[in-house]
């Protein structure tokens, strides 16, 4: 979810609305705003995507200089206009971020006393919680101060109180929030992308600390209650938004940018002009650490996956890779020698957050693979490297994968140098492949479009797909499976080749595409092995190789597309391709909302 607010000296209804517009990478299940208009708190919700509050407005617009805003993405309630924030309760609004786990407990406890719950939610709570208190008698600091003691969980709050028109209550215990400091207004925000447009002088609240906003200044106060200062900071978050051009959906766009951004990347981590590594300037000594813990979620995960291979191979260094949401919980016993890399588009994702902070606190040297280097990922790690795609707004993830692998690929080298794992030559050779990357991904985008599309027109009638790979390109079966169910709504299941006669394979028959990544590696004719253990189970057989791999295998496929062959360490890259076209083009055949899938969220925020 994402939270906004304004303490202003003029109209603020419009302004939360574009906000918002800015933070619905945060979810977009339903949003809403309040506002204080002569002297009386109004609101207006709408289920479903932003558009809809915006058309909501025009007919009900709101008045008012003060207000609060927010976009949800549903965890207890379902994604109806009833449950959209904010919660109204006796003249105070509340918009949340985040779980408050001891919500039932809280909740039975109030409805006990007569309260009236108008949601399923559990932020609802919030605002039944203060209104007691100020009916017992407390004042909105005291009340505040009392309620926030007895809440539970990762949380962020604004408020705003009927009775008190000029200050906006904020809270901070886990994900993020941010107050801009404007001209005579002030602004909440649940990161400084939101609040670029506004200011860019920002205080960031630390967990426990809560705030009481006015419209020229803002008083903190921790856990304890005591009032205590924050630094200012200079934000560098632009506040352009990004257009689709002359594309049709951003993830078309952003598959097209790839060419470009990986050059970006590669700028930063290779020169070009003696074909070595970039010095890294880094907290992490990669020639001393014994291991690299690695964590994300998602896309950035199967990222992570492939990196794992890489610092194996090319730094012999041993990697321990997990999904953040197990990592985090798994008792990992952490040696003091490892160091820790955590992969994250948005920076924001408070499964790997919390995963990141588990390291910090046991003394690792932590380092963020990150688009957004404003994010709380980026901030809390100890070194940043940048991905430097630029904004992806696409929900499923394209140019970041491949910017990920190619920052890890450089990474892996660097490290294998540092490690004396790889001679200068080798090193050389290697960085002239990750040279060449750009011009044949531009190259690959133009010639298969058409195969592509006329392949994705037979994918988008099956009910099921399988995906196999071997080596790096068993992460990319997973990440080609995940592509597919996240747009198309297809069953998408992505398997280790090798794994296929372990059970899956029952699943093959007639009517199963199975794709099959097998660029012509070490591990190819294995692969094919497992190619043939499908063929003769009559399952349809879609091969995506290289010019070696397909004139070496003489099987029959319904489809097989040929990419150029290149070095394994470029192959996971190019072999990206195909896999992001095909869950593009079904999805355009499927018709379903490509940039914005139902049930999903750009940047997760709640574990
Ligand atoms: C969400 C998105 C995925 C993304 C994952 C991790 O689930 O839908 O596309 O891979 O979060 O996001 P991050 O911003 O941490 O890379």
């Amino acid at each position: 979810c994402g939270i906004v607010g304004i303490v202003g000296r003029r109209s603020v209804s419009q302004r939360l609305l574009e906000a918002l517009k800015r933070l619905e990478y945060r979810g977009y299940d339903s949003a809403g705003l309040a506002t204080i208009s002569e002297g009386t708190l109004v609101r207006c919700r709408a289920q479903g995507k932003l558009v809809n509050l915006e058309m909501r407005m025009r007919e009900q617009p709101l008045n008012g200089i003060i207000g609060i805003g927010h976009t949800r993405w549903a965890t207890h309630g379902a994604p109806t206009e009833r449950n959209a924030h904010p919660h109204m309760v006796d003249g105070i609004a509340v918009v949340h971020n985040g779980i408050i786990e001891n919500f039932a407990e809280l909740k039975a406890a109030l409805e006990e006393t007569g309260a009236n719950f108008e949601t399923d939610t559990d932020s609802e709570v919030v605002a039944h919680l203060l209104a007691k208190y100020r009916r017992e008698g407390m004042n909105s600091r005291e009340a505040m101060y009392e309620m926030l003691k007895r809440l539970r969980g990762a949380f962020c709050l604004a408020i705003l109180l009927q009775d008190d028109p000029s200050t906006i209550m904020a809270a901070r215990n886990g994900p993020p929030l941010a107050i801009g400091r404007g001209d005579g207004e002030m602004f909440i925000g649940s990161d400084p992308i939101t609040l670029a447009p506004f200011t860019n002088e920002v205080t960031y609240l630390i967990d426990g600390d809560w705030a009481i906003v006015g419209n020229t200044d803002v008083s903190i106060f921790d856990a304890r209650g005591n009032a205590v200062t924050r630094p200012r900071c200079t934000s560098t978050a632009s506040a352009d938004r990004v257009t689709k051009g002359h594309y049709s959906h951003f993830m078309e766009k952003e598959i097209h940018e790839q060419p470009d951004v990986i050059g970006r990347a590669l700028a930063r981590y290779v020169d070009s002009s003696s074909d070595l590594v970039a010095p890294l300037s880094t907290g992490i000594d990669f020639a001393k650490v014994a291991s690299l813990m690695i964590s994300a979620c998602g896309t950035a995960y199967l990222a992570g996956l492939v990196g794992k291979y890489w610092f194996e191979r090319y730094a012999r260094l041993p990697v321990e890779i997990d999904v953040a949401s197990e990592f985090r919980y798994r008792e990992i016993p952490l040696s003091p020698h490892a160091a820790a890399l955590f992969i994250s588009q948005s920076g924001e994702t408070a499964d790997t957050l919390a995963s990141l902070r588990y390291c910090k606190g046991h003394g690792l040297k932590v380092g963020a693979v990150v688009n957004t280097s404003e994010s709380t990922i980026a901030r809390e790690a100890d070194t940043i490297f940048p991905i430097l795609a630029g904004p992806e707004i696409g929900v499923a993830s394209t140019k970041a994968f491949t910017c990920q692998l190619t920052v890890l690929a450089a990474l892996a080298l660097a490290a294998g140098k540092a490690r004396g794992t790889l001679t200068a030559d080798q090193e050389r050779q290697l960085v002239k492949r990750l040279i060449d990357m750009p011009s044949i991904v531009r190259e690959v985008l133009q010639n298969i479009q058409s195969q592509i599309q006329l392949l994705s027109r037979e994918l988008s009638e099956s009910p099921h797909v399988l995906f196999i790979g071997r080596g790096t390109s068993f992460p990319l079966a997973m990440e080609g499976a995940l592509k597919l169910k996240e747009i198309s709504y297809i069953h998408a299941e992505g398997y280790a080749a090798g794994e296929l006669k372990h059970g899956p394979i029952a699943l093959v028959d007639k009517n199963v595409p199975v794709i099959i990544i097998a660029p012509y590696d070490q591990v190819f004719e294995k692969t094919v092995s497992n190619m043939q253990e499908v063929a003769a189970r009559g399952g349809q057989i879609i091969l995506i190789t290289d010019e070696r791999g397909a004139a070496s295998s003489k099987l029959e496929t319904m489809h097989t597309i040929v990419l150029p062959h290149v070095d394994e360490i470029v192959a996971p890259i190019i072999f990206a391709l195909p896999l992001q076209l095909i869950a593009y083009h079904v999805a355009v055949f499927k018709g379903t909302d490509i940039d914005q899938p139902r049930n999903l969220a750009k940047s997760v925020t709640v574990e």
